[in-house]
């Protein structure tokens, strides 16, 4: 179900969030034309802001139409203050003192915690079994570094079939539904930008098979960004040089948009959050679902081992009795490096950004106005210079303010960080070439069907350096982790060096 016009369906308490609007128009007449530009010319002014109608007379009525839609989408009483503090200025370097590592609940339990662990996994399918956990992908990232144009879930991924990263997901969802029988829904975040091309991808599609009715997809909320003066980018003379407010900006949307309602109203308590750019996830992991539901955690977090002391993934801390992310952009080099006694990284543990939040965690915070912080982040951004052309710098140029989800973690009561093998979990797909990249997330799945297989007495014929020498793809309908494989090999076949295998 593709919630079409971005915000269109907005229920609930929130709905002045939805457009990100300061002003509605409560009167049944619409506003004309003129007084809109009146109004916006006000605003505007207010702020020193009057050059973003600069070209107001060049322009056509739809054209015209949609500058001010996008001015008047812009929540100035929530950025005032903000121009202030993080775009004309720099806000206090978010560095905090006295970091201290996260407790994390190990991959394998110990002796002591196996009995937790076991009552978690039955724990976690029943609750998977009762449609009480739902899917939710953030999908609305510009995916600049990959430089693919489209979405990013459209990015083919998978070794033998090149099935896309949204195809894995459907089938991934498939594949449980059968499994337990249940409907389960798939929410997607997308932006106002690549929202059509989403929604439509997905359709022609046929959604991978998944009862279009399950996938609900919404938008998320956009800022405009500012130069290094504070002034308001355009990107065109009728256009704002408008970027999504970050994925933390999911949390209102999901209220704002009713995706959070709707969960609610359908019994669903717990969200699984992931990433697009993870073809490796396990969205629907009985341990983690029935850890997070043991332990009262409202929002728990996946955790690995970082590959080296500078790997480019957010770093799990306390910080005054609250767990924290530090992203490794603002992570201290010292801390970065820092040891404990027997010479293990004592910072280890990296955000894999794949969430569960609890439904009524994200309503409370949301029904209580918590903000998550804004970050600043510095930017390339084409913008129309006031002569009309219109430039890409070759250095960043703008201001964007983006919230991250993960700053939820110390607003939640028991939060959970449940540390995982990266191998089986963890390949995300952010550059055109290289470390993280379609290429390396290639060799991670044939990896990992390579080891499935093992597991199950295949012999892999492998490489003098140890990688297989095979291309294979196992398809989420034939098994979601390596005990499914165990379970459906009963007579190992043999296999050839240079083959190409795929198995449904
Ligand atoms: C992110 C995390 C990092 C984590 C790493 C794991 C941040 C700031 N950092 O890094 O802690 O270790 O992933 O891969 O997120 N998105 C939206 N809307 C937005 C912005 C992003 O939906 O406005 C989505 C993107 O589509 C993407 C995801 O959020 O799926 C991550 O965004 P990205 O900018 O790629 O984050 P990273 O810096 O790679």
């Amino acid at each position: 179900m593709a919630v079409d016009a971005p915000h269109s369906r907005v229920l609930g308490r929130y709905a002045t969030w939805a457009g990100h609007r300061d002003t509605m128009n409560k009167t049944s007449q619409p506003e004309s034309t003129e007084s809109r530009y009146r109004r916006c010319t006000e605003q505007l002014a207010a702020r020193g802001q009057d050059h973003v109608l600069r070209w107001w007379d060049d322009l056509g009525t739809s054209a015209r139409e949609h500058l001010l839609s996008e001015i008047d989408s812009i929540p100035w009483s929530h950025l005032d203050p903000l121009i202030e503090t993080h775009i004309r200025n720099r806000p206090e370097d978010e560095v905090r003192a006295n970091l201290e590592p996260a407790a994390v609940f190990p991959h394998r339990p110990d002796a002591d915690s196996a009995a937790l662990y076991r009552g978690a996994v039955v724990l976690g399918d029943e609750l998977i079994r009762a449609g009480k956990v739902a899917a939710f992908t953030v999908a609305g990232g510009q995916g600049t570094r990959l430089g693919f144009e489209g979405p990013k879930g459209a990015v083919t991924i998978s070794p033998v079939r090149d099935k896309t990263l949204f195809q894995l997901f459907a089938e991934t969802i498939m594949a449980v539904r059968k499994r337990y029988d249940v409907a389960i829904r798939w929410y997607i975040m997308t932006n106002p930008v690549n929202h059509r091309q989403t929604a439509g991808f997905l359709e022609d599609h046929s959604y991978f098979g998944l009862p279009p009715q399950d996938v609900v997809l919404f938008t998320q909320g956009m800022l405009p960004s500012f130069d290094l003066n504070g002034k308001i980018l355009l990107e065109d003379k009728h256009r704002v040089a408008l970027a999504p407010d970050g994925h933390g900006g999911s949390l209102k949307s999901l209220v704002a948009s009713g995706a959070l309602e709707e969960m609610a109203s359908r019994g669903i308590e717990i969200i699984s959050y992931f990433q697009v750019d993870n073809p490796l996830v396990r969205p629907f992991d009985p341990l983690f679902i029935g850890l997070h539901a043991k332990t009262g955690s409202e929002m728990s977090t996946k955790v690995a081992t970082k590959a080296d002391d500078f790997e480019r993934v957010g770093n799990l801390c306390m910080h005054e009795g609250r767990v924290v992310v530090v992203e490794y952009t603002k992570f201290p080099d010292d801390l970065a490096r820092a040891k404990n006694p027997d010479g293990s990284r004592r910072f280890d543990v990296g955000n894999l950004a794949i969430h569960l939040l609890n439904v009524a965690f994200v309503d409370r915070i949301i029904a209580q106005n918590f903000e998550l912080p804004y970050r600043r982040a510095e930017k390339t951004v084409t913008w129309m210079d006031e002569n009309g052309f219109q430039r890409t710098p070759p250095t960043p140029n703008a201001i964007k303010l983006e919230t991250f989800v993960f700053d939820a973690l110390p607003l939640a009561k028991n939060p959970l960080l449940l540390e995982v093998d990266r191998a089986e979990e963890f390949s995300p797909v952010k550059n055109a070439k290289g470390v993280d990249s379609v290429e390396s997330a290639i060799c991670h799945q044939i990896a990992r069907a390579a080891r499935w297989l093992e597991g199950a007495g295949v012999t892999i014929p492998r490489k003098p350096d140890g990688e297989p020498d095979i291309i294979i793809e196992i398809a989420p309908s034939y098994a979601r982790n390596a005990e499914d494989v165990k379970r459906r090999v009963t007579n190992p076949p043999e296999l050839h060096p240079g083959e190409t295998i795929y198995i449904s």
